[in-house]
């Protein structure tokens, strides 16, 4: 695998990637997206490719600034606009029906697309600069942790895309609020860096899907088995006292001083602060899952702010692991 260093590339270098059909890993606020010109479906066959990532699964497009809406949805509701307005650019992806221009490819062959302004300073300009939008599933080979460092993409994936652009640690950590938004109203996809809370108090109702756990392609992206650390990890309510082995992390919000039992604790936020857990969370688990231990015991997250977002990403660990245990 080539060096880090020989693979971060400029900002030009990266745009005139894009544009020539190549692939291009870039920083956004939530994690590392593997990036491709959307409108060209060869270079968005890459980045499945790159990635193992199944068809079924579809992609979310990336722009850099609210003026590039039409070339990418063909109705913006009002609705729309309140939440652009509030959010973006941010951790919100809107899901919203797709224009021509964009292929099935990109959308799985839904009619509808989910698209989203990163709120990153290097990767809005690369956009500008590559003057195309780009589809950006996160950075990491199908189904494991996302990366949230150019070092985690390196590792993950360095030998199969074209470049890096290093824009340092992502600064919110967890993947995009994703919002379908059509006549019913606004139901949520997947909880993310913005809190349910937060955009409830703008638009009032939001309906949540009946499961947010499915293994049903019919529920494109909210596969069970997603996010999963290679070590099995379990989730409990509260740190066990003793453990079976002696090579068992945990992955705990705060109060951590009085485990003992552990052979490698991650601490998310000392003060129980659940937006700097969420920009901790994946640097954690790469490391607990690169620490050579039998199990990963992650103590559940309150269940509100991005407490929510972080519980699902933490069922959908677990669900990989027993996967893997009845198999
Ligand atoms: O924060 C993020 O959203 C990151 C950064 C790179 O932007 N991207 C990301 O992409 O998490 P990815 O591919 O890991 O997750 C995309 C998910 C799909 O799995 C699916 O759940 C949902 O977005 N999605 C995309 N387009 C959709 C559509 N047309 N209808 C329903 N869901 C869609
Ligand atoms: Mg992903």
């Amino acid at each position: 695998m080539p060096d880090l260093s020989n693979m971060t590339v400029s900002i030009e270098r990266a745009a005139a990637i894009l544009r020539e059909g190549g692939l291009v890993a870039l920083p956004t606020e939530t994690v590392y997206g593997l990036g491709a010109n959307a409108l060209d479906p060869i270079a968005v066959a890459k980045i499945f490719a790159a990635k193992e990532r199944p068809f079924f699964d579809p992609l979310i497009v990336h722009v850099p600034d609210i003026d590039w809406m039409p070339r990418v949805v063909g109705q913006f509701p009002e609705i729309a606009r309140q939440l652009a307005q509030r959010f973006w650019p941010g951790p919100l992806t809107l899901v919203l029906p797709k224009v021509d221009a964009i292929p099935d490819l990109v959308t799985s062959g839904l009619p509808s697309v989910g698209v989203r302004i990163p709120d990153h300073d290097l990767t809005r300009d690369v956009l500008r600069l590559a003057n195309v939008p780009v589809a950006a599933p996160s950075a990491n080979p199908f189904g494991r942790l996302s990366p949230t460092t150019a070092i985690h993409v390196h590792a993950q994936l360095g030998h199969r895309i074209d470049a890096i652009v290093d824009g340092g640690p992502c600064r919110v950590g967890i993947e995009s609020t994703i919002l379908q938004i059509d006549d019913s109203g606004v139901t949520l996809l997947r909880p993310g860096g913005i809190s349910l809370e937060d955009i409830q108090s703008l638009v009032g109702n939001v309906k949540l899907p009946v499961s947010t756990v499915s293994e049903s392609p019919i529920a494109p992206g909210m596969l069970a088995s997603h996010y999963a650390p290679r070590t099995p990890l379990r989730i409990v309510s509260e740190a066990p006292s003793s453990v079976a082995s002696t090579r068992t992390g945990l992955l705990v919000l705060c109060n951590s001083a009085a485990f003992t039992q552990f052979a490698q604790i991650e601490e998310l936020s000392p003060t129980g602060d659940l937006v700097t857990a969420a920009a901790n969370f994946f640097q954690a688990l790469h490391r607990l899952d690169s620490a050579g231990l039998e199990e990963i015991i992650a103590v559940r997250f309150p269940e509100n702010g991005l407490g929510r977002a972080l519980n699902d990403r933490l069922r959908r660990a677990e669900h990989h692991s027993s996967d893997r245990s009845s198999t």
